[in-house]
């Protein structure tokens, strides 16, 4: 486990291990750097739709008991080509993320974080993306999961929450919809001190970067040579060949 002590107490250590798991929690599966602070936010906006919006705010130590599973890249049953490689915006942002945060080992260059991703060594989760996505999609039928892309909560926020919302089986007026979009912006979340850890000074070197860093896909193509981006290539259709649905990647 990943533990940052600026965050983390060992109270609260204490009480995951004594969690006891009801029917009704939720539970939020991301691949670092693929949105989970954002579908945090959304999942308390919709826990406390009936609050005030400007009342409504991140907790970083006391999460909503809810999730879903994102990434960014959806699979998507019966598309065509497996076009894209949006797990290369993951990298990206996990690459600014380890030269902003003071406690992760920092990588000089850009190639040295595509093998250290590669190779599944991002703080958290012991696994690469690859893996990640096959493990958690062989589970599909056994637990009850909705899978969510990063690239669709860009393209269309909205109908995502709406998803969401309808997997959780919570109603939402047309008003309280429109109120879940506006605050889970980017633009909204920027301005928001939790989703930024600035509560975690000794976390994050502002100097460096902030957490809410671009907010867009396609940042990719400004960070990869030709050479890496072939490497990726070969490395996500040699690693996903078998995945029984396709990927759809826009190609922004
Ligand atoms: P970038 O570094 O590409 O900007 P995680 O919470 O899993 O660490 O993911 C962080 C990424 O999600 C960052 O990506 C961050 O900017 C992005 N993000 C967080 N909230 C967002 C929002 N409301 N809209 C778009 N992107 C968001």
């Amino acid at each position: 486990m990943f533990i940052v002590p600026e965050l983390h107490n060992p109270e609260e250590l204490d009480q995951i291990q004594d969690l006891e798991i009801r029917d009704t929690d939720v539970f939020v599966v991301t691949y670092p750097k693929s949105g989970t602070i954002w579908l945090q936010q959304i999942l308390l906006l919709l826990q406390f739709k009936e609050l005030h919006h400007s009342r409504v705010s991140t907790p970083q130590s006391d999460p909503p008991a809810v999730p879903l599973h994102a990434h960014r890249a959806q699979p998507q049953e019966g598309q065509g080509d497996l076009r894209g490689q949006k797990s290369k915006d993951v990298l990206v942002s996990f690459y600014h993320f380890q030269n902003a945060v003071k406690v992760l080992e920092t990588d000089k260059s850009f190639d040295e974080v595509l093998e250290r991703f590669l190779g599944g060594r991002v703080p958290g989760v012991g696994k690469n993306w690859f893996e990640h996505i096959k493990t958690w999609f062989s589970h599909k039928d056994d637990l009850n999961m909705l899978f969510i892309t990063y690239e669709e909560m860009i393209q269309d926020l909205t109908s995502v929450i709406k998803k969401i919302a309808d997997f959780l089986e919570t109603e939402l007026t047309q008003d309280q919809l429109q109120n879940v979009v506006k605050h889970s912006t980017f633009k909204n979340m920027k301005k928001i001190p939790q989703a930024n850890y600035e509560q975690a000074s000794k976390l994050m070197d502002k100097q460096q970067g902030s957490f809410m860093r671009k907010g867009t896909i396609g940042d990719w193509k400004n960070h990869f040579t030709v050479a890496q981006n072939e490497r990726f290539d070969k490395i996500f259709a040699e690693e996903m060949k078998d995945f029984p649905v396709s990927f759809i990647w826009d190609e922004t």
